[in-house]
């Protein structure tokens, strides 16, 4: 948690999806300081509310739920859905479905801000040794790659055609600390993850921005230049942990595509049947 809120600006109601995952049990705890109720929502009853929030339980692929969820609220933080490579099934229904039932309730509820969990999976069949940036044609390293990719492309059609603005966080690796030597590159502490939501939450004007999540790690693949207006200024870096990640794993087997492409372990999931 940041000593000092990320900005002062305030919202009257800002709603989080996918609240019980791994981000958004840390944003749960972080974004009442930038409103003044937190409506938080999850496939499952989360039980009672904390001080400042509403609970709402809504299925992503469940149209009318979604349509509730999102009246009165100021802007959408969008963590849930499928976070990894599964079966088509679960992805169309969360990722797909979801993220179409999410913007057609923004529309008629006249949201107009949408913070959007993308993923570095939407170009993760890039090299190791490539850096791209956001206008760089996406090369999904799989269907959840895909439906992310998805997302994306609906951010920008609801922009175009109704004015909703969505800042797309292709997030990296944002855990408590990198768990191997990829994640020197691809990690984002959850301090700096606070400061990349509010930072896409308060940026005056953003249209469809793509912002990749990372920390200020010394070694990148991902070039956020045309992203600065968001003014996201990441205070971490994975560097602390390069020594004792490099001693646990010493040995990079160059052959294997896990260690040449970007999307890492994500490059050779699946087929699940
Ligand atoms: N954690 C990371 O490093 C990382 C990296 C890249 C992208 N992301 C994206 O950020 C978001 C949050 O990630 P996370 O690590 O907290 O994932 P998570 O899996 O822990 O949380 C996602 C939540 O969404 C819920 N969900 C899944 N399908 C749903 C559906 N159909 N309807 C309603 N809820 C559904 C899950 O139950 C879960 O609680 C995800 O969209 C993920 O793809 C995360």
């Amino acid at each position: 948690m940041l000593s000092k809120p990320a900005s002062t600006i305030r919202f009257k109601r800002l709603l989080l999806t996918g609240a019980a995952g791994n981000l958004g049990r840390e944003l749960r705890a972080r974004l009442p300081a930038y409103c003044d109720v937190l409506r938080v929502s999850h496939r499952s009853d989360l039980g009672a509310p904390n001080a400042g929030e509403e609970v709402m339980t809504a299925a992503l692929e469940d149209k009318d739920a979604m349509l509730a969820l999102l009246e009165g609220v100021d802007a959408v933080v969008h963590m849930g859905g499928v976070s990894t490579e599964q079966p088509w099934e679960p992805i169309l229904a969360g990722n797909i479905i979801g993220a179409y039932n999410l913007y057609e309730a923004a529309r008629k509820q006249g949201v107009k801000r949408i913070i959007f969990a993308s993923s570095n999976h939407v170009t993760g069949f890039y090299r190791q040794d490539e850096v791209i940036d956001a206008r760089d044609p996406v090369r999904p390293d799989g269907f959840y790659g895909l439906s992310k990719a998805f997302g994306e492309n609906l951010a920008q059609l609801y922009f175009d055609r109704w004015g909703i603005e969505t800042v797309s966080l292709r997030i990296g690796s944002s855990f408590p600390e990198p768990a191997d030597r990829r994640m020197l590159a691809t990690w984002m502490s959850f301090d700096d993850l606070e400061r990349l939501v509010v930072a896409s939450l308060t940026a005056p004007i953003v249209g469809h921005s793509i912002i990749y999540g990372m920390s200020d790690n010394a070694t990148t693949w991902w070039d956020n230049k045309y992203a600065r207006h968001i003014g996201y200024r990441p205070r971490d870096s994975s560097d602390r942990f390069r020594e004792a990640v490099e001693a646990r794993q010493q040995h990079i087997d160059l052959d294997d595509p896990v260690a040449r492409y970007q999307g890492g372990g994500f490059v050779t999931k699946g087929p699940f049947d």
